[in-house]
């Protein structure tokens, strides 16, 4: 029998021997009330995805449990217990099938197998075991728009002649020019150059190409065949039947292409420019197609027991086409990438805020909210640098001023821990950490060798204990090998076990945050109401029963509103305590 935590009845007093510390260690520390009285079961429960705080694994990083120097389940599974003091709902896995890792993991090889770099089937039983019986959720990476060069499927394809069955599972095409010598189109690759690689024959002549919108090395599946629909659907149940709550969809915007293949043209400058493409009509990105193969996948999802649910990684310009993948029966949630990418600014956050609601509020969906991941420039030192772009454009990270990345980054945690629906926390964002250099000899992105682009400096392995690397992400020994990236030797400061006995550190920060989320019934799913009187500058909003929301990104501190007692703050307060600095963020009680 798979067992499955409870349905979440999330508002409740605190209940744990570490909530009740560290409601205990709130009071002593500032003095600060916490919410009154018994709140468990005064609101109807949703399903959990409308509201959960997820925490994003990326498994080759977070802890290494057999000394080769990259993240594996048994590093993971050692470390639950992190996990479940810091109060989050589930974790996210990112892919950990079997890939000859050219895009770490992005290229699967077997959607059935666990690569044993990560472990084994037997280790992933286990781990979902263990988490559910700590109350965590697991949610797994699919991998629907390519596969690895590889993959069987793909393998038959080069083996197999023009025209073949075999090919028509991919995007095989003539090359146009007179010998075929060039692409079939202009369509670009999110890792740069063409989208096209042309293939030798069997018989060694050159032959057709195939489309990859990432590496050559992940060649896209043809989803107009049925075979592909009807493969991944039982690779869904694979996992389901392996007890998994959830699914995030690798570039679910992608997976559906225009079958006549346009040119780009004049768009396809933009493409290779870093940042998101814009989506509108787009010939690969966003096709309105999409739906109908997610409102499959969803039905296969709700035919199983436990509220399974699917998030999608889709890059779209505009808030109302990602609400599109949500529409009713559709999938449950999607990454808001809007917020990640907005700047540090007021007006630009509200209005993201603004828009990304109302475009789920009329599908009935929870938004999402999300600061970092495994792609994009870690945000503390995007909110340190005026330059820095999130998409992996960090041209701009010799100039970051650390300190004021953190002490943002601490006001953007309690935005995000505040605003309605569900809320993704990228693994070492807890901690504060930020972009780490990667020497170009250590770089392993494939993106690199194209664009000069690399992704690396937010992928680096977990500071976890000790004064030096690996800092307790390896088990200690002679034998044991460097992480698959270096890890800056600054990272001493930052650790796990530095922070945990830091009440003023970034995961005192979050752990404080996300155990009173959980005993506040105004937090996770819901509304929220701008509030009128907030000076220019100051995101100020209220979510009922009782709370309040302030950040100030003015150029001034800030009074506090009268009538409001102070439940948590990102930093000190200024004048007595009756004023928030710049770049500051609370959370209020209404006094009774
Ligand atoms: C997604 C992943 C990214 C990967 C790409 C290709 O954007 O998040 O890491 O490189 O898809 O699979």
């Amino acid at each position: 029998m798979l067992r499955h935590p409870p349905a979440f009845h999330s508002r409740r007093p605190p209940e744990t021997i570490e909530e009740r510390a560290l409601t205990d260690l709130e009071q002593q520390l500032h003095g600060l009330s916490t919410p009154s009285g018994d709140r468990a079961g005064d609101r109807a429960g949703g399903p959990w995805w409308r509201e959960a705080v997820v925490y994003q694994v990326y498994i080759r990083s977070f802890a290494d449990g057999n000394g080769d120097g990259i993240g594996d389940i048994a590093g993971l599974r050692s470390r639950l217990t992190y996990l479940q003091e810091l109060g989050v709902d589930a974790i996210w896995i990112n892919p950990w099938y079997r890939s000859p890792m050219v895009d770490a993991g992005y290229d699967v090889e077997d959607y059935r197998e666990i690569d044993p770099l990560f472990g084994s089937m037997a280790d992933a039983e286990a781990l979902i075991a263990d988490c559910h019986a700590l109350g965590i959720r697991v949610i797994v990476d699919l991998v629907p728009n390519h596969t690895s060069s590889r993959h069987a499927w793909f393998q038959a394809a080069l083996a197999a002649a023009p025209g073949s069955p075999e090919r028509a599972r991919y995007w095989f095409r003539p090359g146009r020019g007179a010998e075929g010598e060039l692409p079939p189109n202009d369509w670009r690759s999110r890792f740069g150059g063409s989208a096209w690689t042309r293939v030798t024959e069997a018989d060694g002549s050159p032959g057709e190409w195939y489309l990859h919108l990432f590496a050559p090395e992940q060649p896209d599946l043809n989803w107009d065949h049925p075979e592909i629909a009807q493969e991944f659907l039982s690779i869904l149940r694979f996992w389901l039947d392996r007890g998994v709550d959830g699914f995030r969809i690798d570039v679910a915007h992608g997976l559906v292409k225009d079958p006549a293949l346009p040119d780009l043209g004049e768009r396809a400058v933009r493409e290779d420019e870093p940042g998101p493409p814009d989506t509108t009509d787009h010939p690969y990105w966003d096709r309105d197609e999409l739906s109908d193969i997610y409102r499959e996948w969803r039905r296969v999802a709700d035919s199983y027991a436990g509220d399974r649910m699917f998030v999608a990684e889709a890059w779209v310009s505009d808030p109302h086409r990602l609400a599109r993948y949500l529409d009713g029966d559709v999938l449950h949630t999607a990454f808001n990438f809007h917020f990640l990418d907005c700047a540090w600014a007021a007006p630009a956050l509200r209005a993201t805020i603004d828009e990304t609601l109302a475009a789920h509020v009329r599908v009935h969906a929870p938004s999402t909210w999300v600061l970092s991941n495994h792609d994009v420039t870690r945000h503390r030192s995007r909110y340190g640098s005026r330059l820095a772009g999130a998409l992996g454009d960090s041209g701009g990270l010799s100039e970051v001023d650390l300190a004021l990345g953190e002490r943002r980054a601490r006001a953007a945690a309690l935005l995000l821990l505040a605003l309605p629906g569900s809320a993704y926390v990228y693994q070492g964002e807890e901690l504060g950490l930020w972009e780490a250099p990667i020497p170009e000899q250590a770089i392993q992105d494939p993106e690199f060798a194209r664009t000069g682009r690399t992704r690396d400096g937010c992928r680096v392995p977990m500071p976890w204990s000790g004064e030096v690397a690996p800092f307790g992400f390896s088990p200690a020994g002679s034998d044991v090998a460097a992480p698959w990236l270096p890890q800056p030797a600054e990272w001493a400061s930052v650790s796990a076990e530095r922070e945990a006995a830091d009440a003023d550190s970034m995961l005192a920060l979050y752990r404080r945050a996300l155990a009173l989320r959980r005993s506040l019934r105004a937090l996770g799913d819901g509304e929220l109401s701008w509030a009128l009187e907030a000076p220019e500058g100051v995101l100020a909003f209220t979510r009922e029963p009782g709370f309040q929301l302030i950040v100030n990104l003015s150029e001034a501190p800030v009074p506090l509103p009268a009538g409001w007692r102070v439940l948590l703050a990102s930093c000190e307060l200024a004048d007595g305590g009756t004023a928030l600095p710049v770049d500051g963020a609370v959370w209020l009680e209404r006094e009774l």
